[in-house]
């Protein structure tokens, strides 16, 4: 039975957040603003039809944008005609014109440590991590990582993102003032933890909560920003804490609630003996009412079928990351248990940096292919986007502004070379269609695939134009970085 503070269901449009009520200083995006190109576009979930029905390809489109928003998406030879004079759209021949990727579940203050070895988990959180988030009590610091976080993003066509701050407020806001510089879409919020962590990186149920509500009426809908209710995950957090974290979601419609579920197996007897009076890890969340439309949870790698029913029933997404959880050795994301259900569950994709190793949702669709194939249901490249994209933007309640390229969405694109690379040049030069190629990309591509991102129909990243135009003939360059 639903516990009465689980969120119920509602629409989706009722649930999505607030719609931006101001326009960040210095991005007011160009009036009209136009891309011709191969464009990419679903016309149906390719999880319940099936690829080529799914898919909604124009060979030669055209994108108009006014405002930041898409007013007009076809056929060029038809549209061409609706720009206006003096309107020359940007050409893309040969490349791939996508939604902009949704990470639904990274930590920016791990982009430091990404790539660190430990040899269990618990060393890897207790320690490694734990050691680089208490640096960003430094509010300069966390200025640094925010700003290259990023443009890291934009470097990999990543237009919006859902992510753990660190506990210190100030994190957040570092966050929040380097993704309004550059008019991202960023959901994210100071994590909550008050137990099971470092005394330094403790807060208290209550200080927790007033720094969380004053981050909300800071940062919540202005700009793109929107913020996330952000307890880290169960262990790591009191009843108390986790009953105040339902009272803020409540307290605030629209924002996320964005923590960990079920990602080690040995979680799940310690949340046990924490909770004794639970029936299980997502039973927690659901009796402190953090479960429901807006809330992506991490992993889900070992629920029960009964978990899974749940966060169906409730409208409660998943944030998928096979990056990390082969990195941690969490174990094999069952996606065929959350998609081929009469109610399948409303699945994103998540870097997790830093126990993810990429920041590219390319990257991250190749690791999806391999773990999906190793439990018997292989993805195929249509549902590879469909995750990154579309199914990233359901996640998050976002699906009516973001994930697809159609009127009215906000203009967030990317813009995908297939010859970005010689082996993924020879490849495409052979696909068999378009669905070939989406699958060419998702398994060989990465950041260097990535010709252009385009944020609120500006163009905020250019391959060649910021420095990467010294590629030898492999796509590489010298990307030496001063350490931050
Ligand atoms: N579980 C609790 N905290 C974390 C974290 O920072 N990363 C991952 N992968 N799992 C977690
Ligand atoms: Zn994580």
């Amino acid at each position: 039975m639903t516990h009465p503070r689980e969120r119920s269901p509602e629409p989706p449009s009722e649930r999505s957040p607030e719609p931006p009520s101001e326009r960040p200083r210095g991005h007011r995006p160009h009036a009209v603003s136009a891309v011709r190109g191969p464009l990419l576009r679903f016309r149906d979930d390719p999880f319940r039809t099936g690829p080529e029905e799914a898919l909604a390809y124009e060979s030669d489109g055209l994108l108009i944008c006014e405002d930041g928003r898409i007013t007009a998406v076809g056929d060029h030879t038809s549209l061409r005609g609706r720009l206006p004079a003096g309107t020359e759209p940007v050409h893309y021949p040969d490349h791939l014109i996508s939604a902009g990727f949704v990470d639904t579940h990274t930590h920016y203050v791990q982009s430091g440590m990404v790539a660190t070895f430990a040899s269990e988990m618990s060393d890897w959180l207790g320690h490694h991590t734990f050691a680089e988030e208490r640096r960003f009590g430094d509010t300069p610091y966390a200025r640094r990582v925010a700003a290259s976080f990023c443009e890291e993003l934009l470097r990999n066509g990543t237009t919006t993102a859902l992510t753990f701050a660190a506990v210190f407020p100030g994190s957040a806001d570092a966050l929040f003032e380097e993704a309004s510089a550059r008019n991202l879409r960023i959901a994210a919020g100071k994590v909550l933890m008050d137990r099971n962590a470092p005394d330094d990186l403790l807060d208290t149920a209550q200080r927790g909560y007033e720094e969380s509500k004053a981050l909300i009426e800071r940062w919540h809908g202005k700009g793109r920003n929107l913020y996330a209710v952000t307890p880290r995950f169960a262990p790591s957090s009191t009843p108390e804490q986790l009953e105040a974290a339902g009272a803020l979601w409540r307290e605030h419609p629209g924002t996320l609630l964005h923590t960990h579920v079920s990602e080690q197996a040995d979680e799940i007897p310690w949340v046990r003996s924490l909770f004794p009076g639970r029936r299980g890890y997502l039973d927690v969340y659901g009796h402190y009412g953090l479960l429901g439309p807006g809330a992506v949870l991490a992993h889900g790698v070992h629920l029960t079928p009964d978990e899974r029913d749940r966060c169906a029933r409730t409208g409660t997404a998943l944030a998928h990351c096979p990056s990390s959880n082969l990195f941690l050795g969490s174990g094999l994301f069952r996606l065929a248990d959350a998609k081929e259900r009469t109610d399948p569950l409303k699945v994103g994709l998540g870097t997790d940096i830093g126990a993810g190793t990429s920041f590219s949702l390319l990257r991250t669709m190749n690791e999806a292919h391999k773990v999906a194939r190793l439990t018997g249901y292989p993805l195929d490249g249509v549902r590879a986007f469909h995750l990154a994209t579309r199914g990233g933007a359901q996640a998050m309640g976002l699906q009516d502004r973001i994930g697809s390229l159609e009127p009215g969405h906000e203009a967030d694109f990317v813009v995908l070379d297939p010859k970005a690379t010689p082996l993924l040049s020879r490849r495409a030069s052979r696909a068999q269609g378009v669905e070939d190629l989406l699958f060419a990309l998702a398994l060989l591509g990465d950041d260097r695939a990535v010709r252009a991102t385009y944020v609120a129909g500006r163009l905020a990243h250019d391959r060649y134009r910021d420095g990467d135009r010294d590629c030898d003939r492999s796509g590489n360059r010298d990307t030496s970085a001063p350490a931050l």
